[in-house]
């Protein structure tokens, strides 16, 4: 029988790489449980998803923080007291400090909606539709003290069609998104 890894998810928003994960580990064809949910905004979405199946959370604001690091301590502390072994980060909008990294040495996997090391940073995807590219895609990578940079894992491709907008494009994106973070996860 496979091992069961304990992740801990961190979100920012909607959650719908979360709500994949949590899909995955439901049907048996990811051998993982989510220890923890941590987000940085209250107002996520995701946090809705992690209390309707069970999954602890907490919201960690930036508030009384003084610098990134101090608040890296913070997130390090509560992912350990949950015995976390892999960090996902599911549209998590924060760069992490080198402080957490050394915590969870190449066990931090990211996600991002462009084809690495192509258009990093925020809005990948409208990045990519600007310039005009036929094909984008996302990247599931490791995280190292960069902006999406770090030794990639998977990635999918979609094609950009003529009668595509910014957000057609996000959706083929988010759809494959969906198919390869899980399939990362369990590579690991
Ligand atoms: C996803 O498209 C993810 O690739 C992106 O945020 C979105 C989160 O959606 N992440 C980044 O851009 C990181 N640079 P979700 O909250 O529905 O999973």
């Amino acid at each position: 029988m496979a091992r069961i890894v304990n992740l801990g998810v961190l979100v920012s928003g909607s959650g719908s790489n979360l709500q994949s994960i949590i899909d995955h580990i439901e049907k048996g064809s990811l051998p993982a449980k989510i220890g923890i949910l941590v987000s940085n905004n209250p107002s996520a979405f995701a946090l809705e998803r992690a209390k309707k199946h069970g999954i602890p959370a907490a919201v960690i604001g930036h508030a009384g923080f003084a610098n990134r690091e101090d608040y890296d301590r913070k997130v390090v502390e509560t992912l350990n007291a949950h015995g976390v072994e892999l960090v996902v980060l599911a549209g998590f909008m924060r760069v992490l400090s080198p402080f957490f990294l050394r915590s969870f040495p190449m066990r931090v996997m990211n996600i991002h909606p462009a084809l690495l090391p192509s258009f990093p940073g925020t809005h990948g995807q409208k990045q990519a539709f600007d310039y005009g590219v036929k094909f984008s895609g996302c990247t599931v990578h490791f995280a190292d003290e960069g902006v999406d940079t770090g030794p990639i894992i998977i990635q999918a491709v979609v094609p950009v069609c003529d009668a595509d907008t910014e957000e057609t494009l996000s959706g083929r994106i988010l759809k494959e998104e969906h198919r390869i973070y899980p399939q990362a996860i369990r590579l690991y």
